[in-house]
């Protein structure tokens, strides 16, 4: 008898995996997004992304939204897959603006005027009472800043000043270039300026032709 148990649990162990990994797929799945942070200006308004997916459909669905796992900022009801969520209770600022008609069962919402003090973890919370009550939460966390300005002028600031000093380089460099152009026309002009000067003197001693002309008077004398 000792055997066979342990015959048959090389087999068992498989199908026990295969039957709790079926399980896992037809789970309730509660997702916020490829991202778990949002950043959000003060006074801005923001949206805080939730969908969940089911295999055997729905009914009667339960979804809440909790600020830092305790506050209940959004509940509502879906009917089933047919209709738009029902509201139960929320925060007067938090607003729905999901569909559940549409492919994905969208329960996202919108936290208006956000303020420094709603930084913080939100979770949306699904429960399904047709999966025997299966419940899942996906959760966000919000990051509140005061001003987005800063860290654009600071980007911009240092763009500028790349960009700048990058142009300030190439204008150098073709001051330079220009300089150092100038010199070597100054100098090859010199040079010319000495040819033009010794033709000139070629000149004046052609100028001076009386002189040669002295010189060649004697022959011709
Ligand atoms: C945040 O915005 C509110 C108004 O939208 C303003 O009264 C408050 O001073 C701001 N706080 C900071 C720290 O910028
Ligand atoms: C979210 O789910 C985890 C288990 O996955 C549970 O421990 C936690 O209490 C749930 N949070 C809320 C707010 O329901
Ligand atoms: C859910 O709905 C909101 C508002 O219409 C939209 O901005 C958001 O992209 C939707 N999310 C998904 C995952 O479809
Ligand atoms: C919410 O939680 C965050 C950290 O998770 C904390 O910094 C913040 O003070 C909490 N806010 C409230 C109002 O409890």
């Amino acid at each position: 008898m000792a055997p066979r148990p342990a015959a048959a649990s090389p087999l068992l162990l498989p199908a026990l995996l295969g039957l709790y990994v079926l399980a896992i797929a037809l789970a309730l799945e509660v997702s916020v997004g490829k991202t778990n942070t949002v950043l959000a200006l003060n006074g801005s308004d923001v949206l805080l992304p939730c969908t969940f997916t089911t295999c055997i459909g729905f009914q009667d669905l339960i979804f809440t939204w909790y600020f830092n796992s305790t506050e209940m900022i959004y509940h509502g009801k879906i009917k089933s897959k047919t209709s738009e969520p029902f509201l139960v209770s929320r925060n007067p600022r938090v607003e729905f603006v999901g569909s559940t008609t549409g492919k994905d069962n969208n329960i996202s919402i919108v936290l208006k005027d956000v303020e420094l003090s709603d930084a913080g973890k939100y979770t949306c919370h699904v429960k399904n009472p047709k999966e025997k009550n299966a419940q899942h939460n996906a959760t966000i966390i919000l990051t509140v800043v005061h001003k987005m300005e800063e860290t654009d002028n600071t980007l911009t600031l240092i763009i500028v000043g790349v960009v700048g000093g990058f142009f300030g380089l190439l204008i150098l460099f073709m001051l330079v270039k220009r300089v150092i152009l100038f010199i070597i026309k100054k100098v090859q002009d010199g040079k010319k300026e000495c040819l033009v000067s010794s033709s000139g003197n070629d000149n004046t001693e052609n100028g001076l032709a009386g002189s040669k002309a002295e010189q060649k008077a004697p022959p011709k004398a």
